[in-house]
């Protein structure tokens, strides 16, 4: 069987499942969207979102892209936040990065990659902010390891640097800002940083709204 034919198979036997433990379990989803988190991951097909958190449909709004970026000209990102904050109203935006991420690694060579050249230019550009930390360290899987980390923090930060954060902080008091990373080797996320409602940004990025 095809594998396209398999997950067609497979689809018809978890929702046959879902009903058997839930026979409410479709109808409830189809009438209302109201998750809590928006999720901004790595498109690596090992961390999927729902499956690492143990969450259902519903609870999560997700966007992933390679190496879990946010990148302020990203028109999908933007509309994706925009949506789960100004919308939805979400309480916890979460980006989460993983260790031995291909996207960072590659980023850290001089190789040219294409295309994809334009995307990871975001990661070499958080590299040469911690230059000094990054080369300190002994292996380049540590490197790799260390900038990941580094990468959702500025991530996070990149985040707080938006219109529709800042907005949402001003009149909501939320959403929380995560920075996770999740272990391949043990299925374990580590979160390494949260910013709170309101937390503060250098005086730049600050944006003085008129209401
Ligand atoms: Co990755």
């Amino acid at each position: 069987m095809a594998i396209y034919q398999t997950l067609l198979r497979r689809n018809k036997e978890w929702a046959q499942e879902e009903l058997e433990k839930d026979p409410d379990f479709f109808t409830r989803l189809e009438n209302v969207q109201k998750p809590e988190v928006l999720w901004i991951g790595c498109s690596d097909s090992r961390v999927a979102a729902n499956v690492v958190t143990g969450t259902l449909p519903g609870e999560m709004f997700v966007h992933r892209n390679i190496a879990n970026m946010v990148v302020n000209t990203d028109l999908n990102m933007l509309s994706v936040l925009e949506y789960a904050v100004a919308v939805l109203k979400v309480n916890h935006v979460i980006v989460c990065g993983h260790y031995g991420c291909g996207g960072v690694a590659a980023a850290m060579t001089n190789k040219s990659y294409g295309l994809i050249n334009k995307w990871l230019r975001n990661i070499k550009d958080v590299y040469r902010l911690h230059k000094d930390e990054v080369d300190a360290l002994p292996t380049e899987a540590e490197r790799v390891d260390r900038m990941v980390e580094l990468n959702v923090i500025e991530q996070v930060y990149d985040l707080a640097k938006t219109t529709v954060v800042q907005r949402a902080w001003k009149d909501r008091q939320g959403p929380h800002l995560h920075g996770w990373v999740y272990r391949l080797h043990d299925g374990i996320i580590h979160p390494i940083i949260e910013r709170e409602p309101g937390s503060k940004v250098e005086d730049i990025y600050r944006f003085d709204f008129d209401d």
